[in-house]
């Protein structure tokens, strides 16, 4: 039974704790948030036993196997770092950190201590794209060309947290959303990104953060994908990732902009059936606390996370430079030479 810490319980924290109750093998057995009101509820509505009022308690409790870091981008590295140094595995969710560094001390802290640290990148247990990427590393579209992914919706200004409006804090759309479309972009393209050229900016709201960014990344394999990311005042929203191969092409989304996943030959497109269920939260902590069990890497580990870090990070600085930006990756995520195919050490390649 893999005993988990649930630290930050806002928003997200409700899905984490859906997902984990229809696991056999984890449990929640503590929370810790701030607010006392926030945390009586989630007890309650999750029938989690302990509740603490910092993280420091609860890293304190002997009981806890693993922990959640669920809040603001700010907290991720310190609150990761601590709980990693306390013995606890962590999933820290998306964006990683806020700088390369940060997300260097957390890869370090995992190691020094032997424990699993993996980045809640949910991307990569939506059913949907688990299909989708089967399809595309089965071979029967051919070699792949190119990928082009969106998230483009209502950044919902007036009810956002201020930490998600302010940049300093890690906010911004291209940080909080963009991060899950240079990740499918990226899983799907299975190599390490070479460089990035983007154009990133503040157009349909007055905040210190971004809301628009479309980026261009360069891949190791020779090959390039555009990630789509913006956070319109009003549109109508698009999730869609476009994977073109020679023999064949992709198209498929998870949610509202038409949930579906397609196949095109022969000039028309095919729907094709997946199992809609198990919920992604669910499919996230069950691999995790497998990899735990096992000893093998996390499904989504701190190296590639960091990777997606560097392809955000390198993409502002290409704003603000305005030029392409090349990567300085090293041995991060894995030792993919230019040209040569992808070494697959992760199950998630
Ligand atoms: N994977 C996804 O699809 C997805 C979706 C939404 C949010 N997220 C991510 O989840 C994280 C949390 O987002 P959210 O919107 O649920 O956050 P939130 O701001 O709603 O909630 C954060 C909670 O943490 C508490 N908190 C702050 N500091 C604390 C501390 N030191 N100790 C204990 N509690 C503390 C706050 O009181 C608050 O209740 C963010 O990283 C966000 O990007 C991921």
């Amino acid at each position: 039974m893999l005993r988990v810490g649930m630290i930050g319980l806002g928003g997200i924290a409700r899905s984490h704790a859906q997902g984990i109750a229809e696991l056999d093998d984890v449990e929640i057995v503590a929370c810790a948030d701030l607010i006392e009101s926030t945390r009586a509820e989630y007890m309650d509505a999750y029938d989690v036993p302990k509740g603490y009022a910092s993280h420091t308690e609860l890293l304190e409790d002997p009981d806890i196997d693993a922990v959640g870091v669920v809040l603001g981008h700010h907290l991720h590295h310190r609150l990761s770092v601590d709980a990693l140094n306390a013995g606890k595995h962590v999933l820290v969710e998306k964006p990683m950190a806020l700088t390369l560094e940060q997300c260097d001390e957390m890869i370090a802290a995992a190691h020094a201590n032997g424990v699993k640290l993996m980045v809640g990148l949910t991307n990569h247990f939506l059913p949907v794209n688990i299909k989708a990427k089967e399809i595309l590393d089965s071979g029967e579209l051919g070699p792949l060309i190119t990928i082009v992914s969106y998230m483009s919706k209502n950044w919902n200004h007036a009810s956002r947290r201020p930490q998600y409006r302010s940049r300093y804090h890690g906010g911004g759309m291209w940080l909080s959303n963009g991060v899950h479309v240079v990740d499918r972009v990226t899983w799907f393209m299975g190599s390490q990104a070479a460089s990035v050229s983007a154009s990133i900016g503040t157009r349909a709201h007055y905040q210190a953060g971004d809301d628009s960014a479309t980026a261009f990344i360069r891949y190791k394999n020779g090959l390039a994908g555009v990630a789509v990311s913006v956070g319109f005042a009003d549109g109508g929203p698009i999730h869609d990732t476009h994977v073109i191969c020679a023999n064949g092409s992709l198209k498929f989304a998870h949610s509202a902009s038409g949930r579906g996943l397609w196949i095109g030959k022969n000039n028309s497109w095919d729907e094709v059936e997946y199992d809609y269920w198990p919920q992604n939260m669910r499919l996230e902590w069950g691999r995790f606390a497998e990899a735990i069990a096992q000893d093998i890497e996390s499904p989504v580990p701190g190296e590639y996370g960091r990777h997606i870090m560097e392809i955000l990070l390198a993409a502002e600085t290409s704003e603000l430079s305005r030029s392409e930006v090349l990567l300085d990756s090293g041995e991060s995520w894995n030792s993919q030479a230019a040209g040569e195919p992808v070494q697959i050490q992760h199950g998630w390649v």
